[in-house]
């Protein structure tokens, strides 16, 4: 039996250039021959990806907080069941495009839930599953705005307003601190050809500790 895959998420704020590199890991994982299923939060199912509709067309304005938070959730308790659990359990690496650490920081930092409140649902949608490796991509919000506004419209969550991604951003690197061995910070400023060689470096790292 193959041993359990690592589970790999990156978080940051709007514009991070989260989705960027994590095409960038996969390929170094890809080259190393691990098997790498990649996915994203809300989403990475049928169910997900409605929920994730649901959550981030802008009409849906108004939604209560509480009602936001129990949204995310049901779409990772989806994603979890149906497709994180098992690509982990055959030994596939998971590279995830944000998980419950957006959560802290976007209902949490962002809307001003208690984050125990949070902490409550994360144990009992995920039991002690975390992930084995964060990488925060930091920007000032300002920034990562105005190259997500670039690319495409604002969802739900970008016509927020400065303050909000500022909570949010305070609360990444909050919990990056806190957690040191688990979570990378890495400044997105940089240009792309330094960030992904960050990436490529962290990769190779990924690599050393599990080989076997
Ligand atoms: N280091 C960089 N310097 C300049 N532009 C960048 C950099 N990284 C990414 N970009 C560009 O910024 C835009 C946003 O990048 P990307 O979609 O990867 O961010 P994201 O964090 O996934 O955003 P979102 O939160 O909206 O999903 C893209 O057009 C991308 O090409
Ligand atoms: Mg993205």
């Amino acid at each position: 039996m193959s041993a359990r895959g690592r589970f790999i998420t990156v978080e940051g704020g709007e514009g991070a250039g989260k989705t960027t590199q994590l095409a960038t890991l996969q390929r170094c994982l890809e080259q190393a021959g691990r098997r790498v299923v990649r996915s994203r939060e809300p989403g990475g199912t049928p169910l997900g990806e409605e929920l994730r509709e649901l959550l981030l067309q802008p009409r849906a304005s108004g939604m209560c907080a509480d009602a936001e938070l129990l949204l995310m959730f049901a779409a990772r308790a989806e994603h979890l069941a149906q497709l994180i659990e098992p690509a982990l359990a055959r030994g596939d690496w998971v590279l995830c495009d944000r998980f419950t650490d957006a959560t802290y920081a976007y209902q949490g930092g962002g809307r001003g839930l208690d984050p125990a409140r949070i902490a409550t649902l994360e144990t009992f949608a995920q039991g002690t599953l975390r992930p084995d490796r964060v990488l925060v991509f930091d920007v000032p919000p300002a920034l990562g705005l105005e190259r997500a506004r670039r690319r495409s419209a604002a969802d739900r969550f970008e016509q927020e307003q400065l303050a909000f991604f500022e909570r949010v951003r305070q609360v990444y690197l909050e919990r990056a601190a806190r957690w040191p061995q688990r979570y990378t910070v890495i400044d997105a400023t940089a240009p792309l050809a330094e960030v992904s060689a960050r990436v490529e470096a962290i990769a190779a790292q990924l690599l050393t500790e599990t080989a076997s």
